[in-house]
C-alpha cells in the first residue's frame, strides 16, 4: 500500500519541529493503526523513525516504504514490550541515535467481564500499558534532558477519565498515562522537553474496527489522531483530538454527576461487548 501524507503541523513549522525533536523518533507499537499513522507523519516531517511492534513483517514492509517514499532512515525492531528484558534492548538498540522524540502508543486491551478475563490479561495489560511507556519516559527523558530538547507523547484516552465497565483495567491504565504525561510536562518543560498525553475517543484503526462489531462507526480517523495532536505538542499537558470529543469530555467531566457519567458508559460498553 503507497500512501502519501502532507506534513501533519503546518508546514512553516516543519523546521521547528525537526529541529526540536530529530533527528530520530521511537515509535512503540508501529505495525498497525495508530501507531503507523505516527510514523508516517514524522517521516513526512523528515524525521527518521524507529519502528517497534511484535510483528517484524510488518515493521520491515513499512519501515522499507517510508524510507523510499520520504527519503529518511527507518530501523525496525520486533520486541514484545511487556518483557521487562525488551525494554533494555530497545534502549540500548538505540543508544547510538540521536532520538529527540518517543510516542509510546502500543496498547494491550482486554475487554470484557473483568473477574472473567484471566488475571495473566490483566497484568500483561499493566506490563504494556503501565510499565513500558515508565519505564521509556525515564530512559528516553534522561537522554532528552541531557540534549536539553526533546518530546514524549503517551497514548492516554477519553475513557482515562472515567470508570468504564468491561474495559476497567485498560481504562485504569490509561489513567496512568495521563496522570503520568501531564506531571511530566510540568517537570521536563523548563528543561526543554515537551510531553503531552493523548487522549483519543474511539479511532477508526483496524483493531478498534474489529473488537467493536455493534458499533462501527468510529469517531475521528486516525490522521486527524495524528495532525491535531502533533500540533499540540509543546503547548499543553494532554489533547483530546476531535471538537466533537472535547465538548463530550466536557459534558460528561464537568457537567453530569460522577455516579450517572459511570452508568452511562457502561450502558454503552454494555451495548458494544456484552454477548
Ligand atoms: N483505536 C481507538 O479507538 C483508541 C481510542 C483511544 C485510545 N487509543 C490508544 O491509541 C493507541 C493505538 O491504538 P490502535 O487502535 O492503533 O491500537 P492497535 O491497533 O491495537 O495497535 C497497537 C500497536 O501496538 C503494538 N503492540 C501491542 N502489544 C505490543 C507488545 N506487547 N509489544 C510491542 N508492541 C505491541 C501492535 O503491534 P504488534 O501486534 O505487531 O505487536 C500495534 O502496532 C493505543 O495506546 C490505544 O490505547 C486507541
Amino acid at each position: 500500500m503507497s500512501r502519501s501524507v502532507t506534513p501533519a503541523v503546518l508546514s512553516r513549522e516543519d523546521e521547528r519541529f525537526r529541529r526540536r525533536y530529530g533527528s530520530w523518533a521511537v515509535v512503540a507499537g508501529a505495525s498497525e493503526g495508530l501507531g503507523a499513522t505516527w510514523a508516517e507523519h514524522l517521516a513526512a516531517f523528515g524525521l527518521n523513525v524507529v519502528l517497534v511492534a511484535r510483528r517484524q513483517a510488518m515493521l520491515d514492509d513499512l519501515a522499507e516504504r517510508l524510507a523510499k517514499q520520504y527519503e529518511i532512515q527507518t530501523r525496525a525492531l520486533a520486541l514484545d514490550l511487556a518483557e521487562p528484558e525488551a525494554l533494555d534492548a530497545l534502549v540500548a538498540a538505540t543508544q547510538d541515535l540521536d532520538v529527540g522524540l518517543l510516542i509510546y502508543n502500543a496498547a494491550r486491551s482486554a475487554i470484557g467481564p473483568f473477574l472473567a478475563t484471566p488475571l495473566e490479561d490483566h497484568l500483561t495489560e499493566i506490563a504494556v500499558n503501565v510499565r513500558a511507556p515508565m519505564t521509556l519516559s525515564h530512559a528516553f527523558g534522561q537522554r532528552f534532558v541531557a540534549r536539553g530538547r526533546g518530546g514524549i507523547i503517551l497514548l492516554s484516552s477519553l475513557s482515562a477519565t472515567i470508570g468504564s465497565a468491561y474495559i476497567a483495567d485498560y481504562a485504569a491504565t490509561k489513567a496512568y498515562n495521563l496522570i503520568l504525561g501531564e506531571g511530566l510536562w510540568e517537570e521536563l518543560r523548563t528543561q526543554g522537553v515537551d510531553v503531552l498525553a493523548c487522549c483519543p475517543s474511539a479511532v477508526s484503526t483496524p483493531n478498534y474496527l474489529a473488537s467493536a462489531p455493534k458499533r462501527q462507526q468510529a469517531v475521528v480517523t486516525p490522521e486527524l489522531v495524528v495532525k491535531q495532536t502533533l500540533g499540540q505538542l509543546g503547548r499543553r499537558p494532554s489533547f483530546i483530538p476531535g471538537a466533537g470529543n472535547q465538548f463530550f469530555a466536557f459534558i460528561l467531566r464537568r457537567l453530569l454527576p460522577r455516579r450517572m457519567v459511570t452508568r452511562i458508559m457502561g450502558n454503552v460498553m454494555r451495548g458494544m461487548y456484552a454477548k
